[in-house]
């Protein structure tokens, strides 16, 4: 008998088939405390942020920390990045124990002391390793295993991604998510979505376009311009995570949905500083809630103020006694 396929399969199929809107894996931003509140935004498909095959395989705390996943993280994935194929598929082997939604193997990672190594965007170099790279994990779980990478390592005048999604495809890999740039484009320049459309075009698997998907209508747009199965949001999600509220109104009920109140967004700084400080207590817990709150409490009455006083508060009582400051002055002057 041919071995069971493993139910995730089609789960990923039937999400997929309905125009996602995905969290991007984002290192330092995506635990499990960001994405369940994406999640309560809409967001609920998500991946960890990357985590290193190396650490995961000796045992390291901080990589075994990322790939801890909470009862409510049954849609997220495990990414996972290195250079060597085997030590790829025997970390896969080992995430696959934690039970994610899926595997995602990281090969769009620009950093040079990652990419200049071979890992992340690197396997971009020399696409027929990483097409046996990919094979290998694959062969190596029974969870669907997806790629995350670039257009290209730059500065290619014809970029491999097209011929490497039809490969890739070949090699079992379930989905493929394009961030379109080259890796030595970084996070500068615009993202090009007609690759993510020419590689569409190429495959029957599912095609995630990425990069500078930055409110509803851009995920709109970068839908209707590729034909994509969904979108990935990575920057604008850490300041606005109604994004995925927002765009799932446009995408499937066709109308724009309302931005967050001034109280929504007091309450979200409040929640996540309160999760943050639970997760890894004070005053670690609110340093790096920071990153978030300065968007969070965009458009607000007196936010450079706030952020500034927020900025120099390290204990959670004391922040959250500013935020509610806040509210009661707001109140007061309505
Ligand atoms: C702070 C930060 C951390 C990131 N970490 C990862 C990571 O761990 N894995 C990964 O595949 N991409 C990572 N990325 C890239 C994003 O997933 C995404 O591909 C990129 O930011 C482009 O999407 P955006 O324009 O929506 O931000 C990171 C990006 C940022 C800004």
């Amino acid at each position: 008998m041919p071995p069971a396929v493993h139910p995730n399969f089609q789960k990923l199929k039937e999400l997929y088939a309905q125009t996602p809107v995905i969290l991007a894996p984002m290192e330092d931003v995506t635990d499990v405390v960001f994405r369940r509140l994406c999640r309560e935004l809409g967001g609920d498909i998500g991946m960890t942020e990357f985590v290193n095959v190396e650490g995961l395989l000796r045992g390291c705390k901080n990589a075994r920390r990322k790939i801890r996943l909470a009862d409510d993280d049954q849609l997220t994935a495990i990414q996972i990045y290195g250079s060597d194929p085997e030590r790829l598929a025997e970390a896969a082997r080992f995430a696959a124990e934690a039970e994610p939604f899926f595997l995602d193997i990281n090969c769009g990672c620009w950093v040079p002391k990652i990419a200049g190594r071979g890992a992340g965007a690197g396997w971009l170099r020399n696409p027929d390793a990483m097409v046996s790279m990919a094979k290998m994990v694959v062969s190596n779980v029974s969870l669907p295993v997806t790629v995350k990478t670039r257009i290209g390592y730059g500065p290619e005048s014809d970029m491999p991604i097209v011929d490497l999604a039809r490969r890739l495809e070949d090699a079992g890999v379930a989905a493929i998510t394009i961030h379109c740039r080259t890796a030595q484009m970084g996070h500068s320049g615009a993202a090009d979505w007609s690759w993510a459309q020419k590689a569409r075009e190429v495959v029957s698997i599912p095609v995630i376009v990425n990069g500078d998907v930055k409110s509803a209508a851009d995920a709109k747009r970068a839908i209707d311009e590729t034909g994509c199965a969904g979108v990935m949001v990575g920057r604008r999600a850490i300041e606005h995570p109604w994004i995925f509220r927002e765009a799932y109104g446009l995408l499937r009920g066709g109308s724009s949905v309302a931005p967050p109140t001034a109280e929504e967004r007091i309450a979200l700084c409040k929640r996540h500083l309160r999760a943050n400080v639970e997760e890894r207590g004070e005053p670690y817990g609110v340093r790096c809630t920071r990153r978030h709150l300065s968007g969070y409490l965009s458009g607000l009455h007196g936010a450079a103020m706030l952020r500034q006083k927020l900025n120099l508060e390290d204990s959670l009582e004391g922040c959250l006694a500013i935020l509610d400051a806040w509210l009661e002055r707001s109140a007061a002057a309505a």
